[in-house]
């Protein structure tokens, strides 16, 4: 999948006094029905997330709380995304590694996945993603540098 098909989305958000409120709606918001619902949340300092893609599965990753960084690779092209308000998401498809790092305080990712988890649909080693992705063989420092 290309790199342009990433992209940050917006949804709804009802300002309120009280409070923000906002919503999605898989096959509204999203292109795909939301199947599975994960976060990942107390990460400590220096910590890195990922370090895979996904053979099927696309994702809509949200920084629920705290910002962090995504940098995505389609095996050609690499571009990193800071996440930092709730009512955004980063839509990563099938077919692209991704790499969280830079995780603030107390901060949660929210991923809404169009499939149950399945170990199966993971690509783990980065040279197997490409070779999938028909892209060059990817240097050691981009290979360290990806790597969760
Ligand atoms: P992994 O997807 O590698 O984490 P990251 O968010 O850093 O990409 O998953 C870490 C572990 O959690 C791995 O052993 C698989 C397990 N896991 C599940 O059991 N269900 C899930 O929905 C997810 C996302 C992970």
């Amino acid at each position: 999948m290309a790199l342009s098909d990433c992209r940050i989305v917006g949804f709804p958000k009802i300002e309120d006094p009280r409070g923000n409120l906002t919503f999605i709606e898989g096959g509204n918001h999203l292109d795909y029905d939301i199947k599975r619902v994960y976060y990942i949340y107390d990460v400590p300092g220096g910590a890195a997330r990922g370090g895979h893609a996904h053979r099927e599965t696309q994702e809509l990753l949200v920084a629920m709380s705290g910002s962090f960084d995504v940098v995505l690779f389609d095996g050609n092209v690499e571009q990193k995304f800071h996440l930092n308000r709730s009512h955004y998401g980063l839509y990563v498809p099938a077919m692209t590694w991704r790499h969280l790092e830079n995780f603030s305080s107390g901060s949660v990712c929210m991923v809404l996945a169009s499939l149950p988890y399945d170990e199966a649909d993971y690509y783990r080693e980065l040279d197997e993603f490409l070779v999938a992705a028909k892209a060059p063989a990817a240097s050691q420092s981009v290979a360290n540098r990806l790597a969760a």
